[in-house]
Parts: structure tokens; C-alpha cells; sequence
């Protein structure tokens, strides 16, 4: 088959819109379980008996949903409001709503290499411990991008057993819970998402220990979504569809995505002094946590 036409470079917003709409397409399924939830709960007659409008603490109270599952009822009306079903009034945090993975890798270091915000933050590292970094995708193409980073993976034992012996980048077999090798950075690619907040607290306090103080250069580096990022006035956005997706298809594993609050809350329990969110990879973002 013969292809004519003109090919062209696409852009780096591109790329990222187009994930996020694979993202959209991928987890589309999760829009009709979130409505055949919110029906079997009673939402809709719920808000329609309430005047048409219920803040989420009302909306738990009609429904007698226990206070513990308020976080979770924020996530389906999140996905239900990204959707078009229901509309937020208010964007404040208790919302008012009314009727109305080793390819991922490349495509993260591809974006970060195109975009010079999110290249500078591996500018001034000389050494980075990717933890729970798999078989090592994106520790030998950050080593690739960036010759000066001396690159080492930390994932469990039987991970690492799997891990080609090519010696791009050093591999060690341990458990974050319990040790972090000392390095200038840790990166943390969408590992945060699998664990609760408790956990999260642990994982960053043995990064602390791994790293030398913030004037040293010392940081964690998290790649995840910071939910709400990109807030849009009006019609959601197709990234802020794609993270709430994404956040309820997760909520079935025990995980989820995190709004900027919940990332800060346990960045400070964790005792790191402050952060900064650079939202240069579409839906999701890096996030520089300093000792
Ligand atoms: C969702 S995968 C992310 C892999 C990789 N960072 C990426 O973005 O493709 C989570 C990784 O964390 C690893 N992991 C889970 N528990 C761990 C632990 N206690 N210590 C070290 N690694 C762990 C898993 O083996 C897995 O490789």
C-alpha cells in the first residue's frame, strides 16, 4: 500500500492531548460503572429531592453513606461531573454538584526531554535510584538522556531477578519499606498511587534518609498525577476526564490519584520542607519534593 502525504514532527501538546484521550478510551468502561453506582446508591432522586443541588455532605447524609466513604463518594461524583452527568457549582473542597506501563516509560522520557522544565530537573543530579522501577525502562533511558546521572533500580527481589544483566544501570533487589539506597535523587514513577497515605509516609521518610540535605541538591522526584492540576472554568477538560477516570478505575485496586492538598499532607508528615509541581506531562505531573 503505497502512503502519500506530508509527515510532519508532532508536537509535544499533541502527544500529550493524544494520551490523554487513549487514557479516556481506555477507562470509558469506568463512566457506566460509576453511573450504575451512583444509581444503585440513590444520587440522582437524592439531589433531585434536595432542590435540585446537594453539597457532598449532604449528599452522604441522604444516601446514609458512613462519613468514612466521603472520600470515595467525592471520586465517583468527580468522574460523574467530568462525564457531563452532574455539574459542580462551587469548586471548593466539599464540591457542590448539581443535576445537570515499559512503553509508558519511553513515552514519560521522551516528554521530559522534549520539555525543558521537566529536563532541568534532572539537570544538577549526579546520581538517581529509581525506586520501584521495575526492570528499569526509565532508569536506562534517563542514564541515556542524561550521561552525567549514575543510575541504580530498586524493586523487589523476584522483579529484579527478571531484570536484563546488560549493566546500563545498577540493579538492587530490597524493599522500600525498609531501605533506600543513598543517592542525589529518588524517583518515584507512579508507584505513590498503589499505597494509602500511611504507607506513602514511610516510603518518603526512608527516601529522606537516602538523600543529602535540599542545599546538597538532595530530592524525591515523583511522577503521578496531581488530580485537579489543569482545573478548567466550565466544561472540564479532556486531561481532568482522563485523571478522573484513571482515579476510580484505580479505587478498584485500593489505589488512587491525589489532589495537590493530599500530596502536600503527606510530604510534610513525612518531614520534607516544601514542593513543587511541574504539570509538564499531560495528565500527569513531576513533582519535586525537597528535604
Ligand atoms: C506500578 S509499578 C511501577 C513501575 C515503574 N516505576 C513504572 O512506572 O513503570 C510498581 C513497582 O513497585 C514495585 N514494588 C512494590 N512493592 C515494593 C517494595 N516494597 N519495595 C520495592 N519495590 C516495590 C513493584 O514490584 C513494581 O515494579
Amino acid at each position: 500500500m503505497a502512503l502519500t502525504g506530508d509527515y510532519k514532527l508532532i508536537s509535544t501538546e499533541d502527544m500529550l492531548q493524544g494520551h490523554a484521550e487513549l487514557c479516556i478510551h481506555a477507562y470509558g468502561f469506568v463512566k457506566s460503572m460509576a453511573l450504575k453506582c451512583a444509581i444503585e446508591l440513590g444520587i440522582p432522586g437524592a439531589i433531585h429531592g434536595n432542590g435540585g443541588g446537594a453539597s457532598l455532605g449532604e449528599l452522604a447524609t441522604i444516601i446514609a453513606l458512613p462519613l468514612s466513604r466521603l472520600p470515595r463518594l467525592r471520586r465517583l461524583m468527580r468522574v460523574l461531573t467530568v462525564s457531563g452527568v452532574f455539574s459542580v457549582e462551587h469548586q471548593q473542597p466539599d464540591d457542590s454538584v448539581g443535576d445537570g506501563m515499559t512503553d509508558d516509560s519511553r513515552f514519560v522520557v521522551e516528554v521530559i526531554l522534549r520539555e525543558g522544565r521537566a529536563r532541568d530537573v534532572f539537570s544538577g543530579v549526579r546520581s538517581m535510584v529509581d525506586v520501584g522501577g521495575g526492570t528499569g525502562t526509565i532508569a536506562k533511558a534517563i542514564a541515556a538522556a542524561f550521561p552525567h546521572v549514575e543510575c541504580s533500580v530498586l524493586d523487589l527481589p523476584h522483579v529484579v531477578a527478571e531484570a536484563p544483566a546488560d549493566g546500563e544501570v545498577r540493579f538492587i533487589a530490597g524493599d522500600m519499606f525498609d531501605h533506600i539506597p543513598p543517592a542525589d535523587a529518588v524517583l518515584l514513577k507512579s508507584v505513590m498511587h498503589d499505597w494509602r497515605d500511611d504507607e506513602c509516609v514511610k516510603i518518603l521518610r526512608r527516601c529522606k534518609e537516602a538523600i543529602p540535605s535540599r542545599e546538597a541538591g538532595g530530592k524525591v522526584i515523583i511522577i503521578n498525577m496531581v488530580v485537579g492540576s489543569e482545573k478548567s472554568k466550565g466544561n472540564s477538560t479532556k486531561k481532568e476526564e482522563a485523571q478522573a477516570l484513571y482515579d476510580l478505575f484505580l479505587m478498584a485496586f485500593e489505589g488512587g490519584e491525589r489532589e495537590e492538598h493530599e500530596w502536600e499532607k503527606i510530604f510534610l508528615e513525612a518531614g520534607f520542607s516544601g514542593y513543587n509541581i511541574i504539570p509538564a506531562l499531560g495528565i500527569r505531573s513531576i513533582i519535586e519534593v525537597y528535604p
